[in-house]
């Protein structure tokens, strides 16, 4: 069983590979973090808007960052498409979070539902996890479409989080028990 996040992962599926980011994705993480769009439904605190270079997040993202979070660079074709993110790890209710971030040419392929799929899969069966849980915004529809086809129970809607913003963030709580 894997302890979090000793190993990190390459996960496969049947078009991605959700692998370690290195230092020659730069140039496709550098647009994603300079995607306004891409962002405009996310907390403002994740690890890659910490900083506005690309190759420093990267170098950081399994050092510093992993004790938070498992960050994985998503590739299909070995072209750079986005993110998937592994938080929240609580070792007492074996549960983890689950969210992910891409380029917006590549919304609207079952991208989302795929890379879902793939983290529950590698959840599932190489790790003791239990619980695997999700928070989107409520205004994010295309989400909260990819959350229900990916058979995650809404088990709380129209909850105030602090995603960084002036303003509480009005999101819908997901899970998915494994
Ligand atoms: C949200 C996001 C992850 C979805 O990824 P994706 O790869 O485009 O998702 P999929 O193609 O698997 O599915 C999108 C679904 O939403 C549907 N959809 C799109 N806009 C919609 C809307 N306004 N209302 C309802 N459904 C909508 C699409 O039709 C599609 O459903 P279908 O497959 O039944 O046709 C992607 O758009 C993204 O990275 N957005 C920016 C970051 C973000 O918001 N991340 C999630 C935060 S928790």
């Amino acid at each position: 069983m894997k302890k979090f996040f000793s190993q990190i992962p390459c996960i496969p599926s049947e078009r991605l590979v959700l692998r370690q980011l290195r230092e020659t994705d730069a140039a496709a993480l550098n647009e994603l973090m300079h995607s306004p769009m891409v962002y405009r439904y996310l907390p403002t605190f994740l690890f890659e808007r910490n900083s506005t270079d690309a190759r420093e997040v990267i170098s950081r993202l399994y050092d510093e960052c992993l004790k938070e979070s498992l960050i994985l660079g998503v590739f299909m074709n070995e072209e750079f498409c986005g993110l998937a993110e592994i938080y929240g790890y609580r070792e007492d209710a074996r549960k983890v979070s689950i969210g992910g971030r891409f380029l917006e040419r590549f919304w609207g392929h079952g991208i989302a539902d795929e890379v879902i799929a793939a983290l529950v899969r590698y959840l599932r069966e190489e790790t003791d996890i239990r619980l695997v849980t999700a928070s989107t915004m409520v205004e994010n529809k295309s989400v909260t479409h990819v959350m229900q086809k990916c058979h995650f129970a809404l088990v709380d809607s129209g909850v105030e989080e602090d995603w960084g913003r002036p303003q509480p963030t009005i999101v819908n709580k997901w899970s998915l028990p494994l």
